[in-house]
């Protein structure tokens, strides 16, 4: 309990240091997850108390926009608004040159579509997520169309991964917000993840791959010694 309750305090920690770069007037992306949460909650909170105005924001995912529904944030899309000032969102592992791997929530697509569509991408983290070399703590989430997910399956491990099809609590192939599947590819250590990434990139049947490569802009963590801000040079 005492550590889990360290962990829920180091994201929301970061979470909360991340809205400190959010001003009025601006559009901002929701991300999602256990850390993301929290910055929408503060968001929530600040909007609430009459200390921030004039925002809209774009959520990653279905979960997300019932959290921001509930706390009361104007809500917007990609169509309306394009273009994202800020958008705050988590990771699940980090490497020195800000290129993290996302999609353990299973929502990377939307969160891959709002990043690019931003002006400042910060991912919010604890500690736990940093890593020298993408790949040593995390397998890469691939969305893949229903009718090939065999054909996927097969292409991945060719290019060395090992497979697992993402499962729901009910040990169901999980579907995502936009009713794909996703195989988790574990590729080990990752030495050249933009190759990989093209490789991954070129199939139709892929419709997204959680390497974020590029995107990020600030990442904030914070671990037991406190809060570091790390910005890509
Ligand atoms: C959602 O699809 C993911 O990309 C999340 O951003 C990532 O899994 C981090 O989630 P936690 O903050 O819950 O670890």
């Amino acid at each position: 309990m005492g550590k889990m309750q360290n962990f829920e305090n180091l994201k929301k920690e970061a979470a909360e240091k991340a809205v400190e770069f959010v001003k009025p007037g601006m559009v901002l992306g929701l991300g999602t997850g256990s850390t993301a949460k929290y910055a929408t909650l503060r968001i929530g909170e600040l909007i609430r108390d009459g200390k921030l105005e004039n925002i809209l924001a774009i959520p990653t995912s279905d979960r997300t926009a019932e959290l921001a529904a509930e706390v009361n944030i104007p809500l917007t899309d990609l169509v309306k608004n394009p273009k994202i000032d800020i958008t705050i969102d988590g990771a699940d592992e980090i490497e020195p040159s800000l290129n993290v791997i996302k999609g353990g929530g299973g929502a990377h697509l939307r969160e891959k579509l709002v990043a690019q569509s931003s002006k400042k991408m910060i991912v919010v983290a604890d500690e736990s997520k940093l890593s020298d070399k993408l790949g040593e703590k995390w397998a890469v989430p691939v969305e893949v169309l229903k009718i090939a997910v065999e054909t996927e399956s097969i292409f991945l491990k060719s290019i060395g991964a090992e497979i697992k099809m993402r499962k729901n609590e009910n040990d169901e192939n999980f579907i995502t917000d936009l009713g794909n599947f996703i195989i988790d590819a574990d590729f080990g250590v990752i030495e050249n993840p933009y190759q990989l990434a093209g490789k991954m990139n070129s199939r139709a049947g892929i419709v997204e791959q959680g390497l974020f490569l590029d995107l990020v802009g600030i990442v904030i963590i914070a671990g037991k010694d406190g809060v570091r801000i790390l910005e890509k040079k």
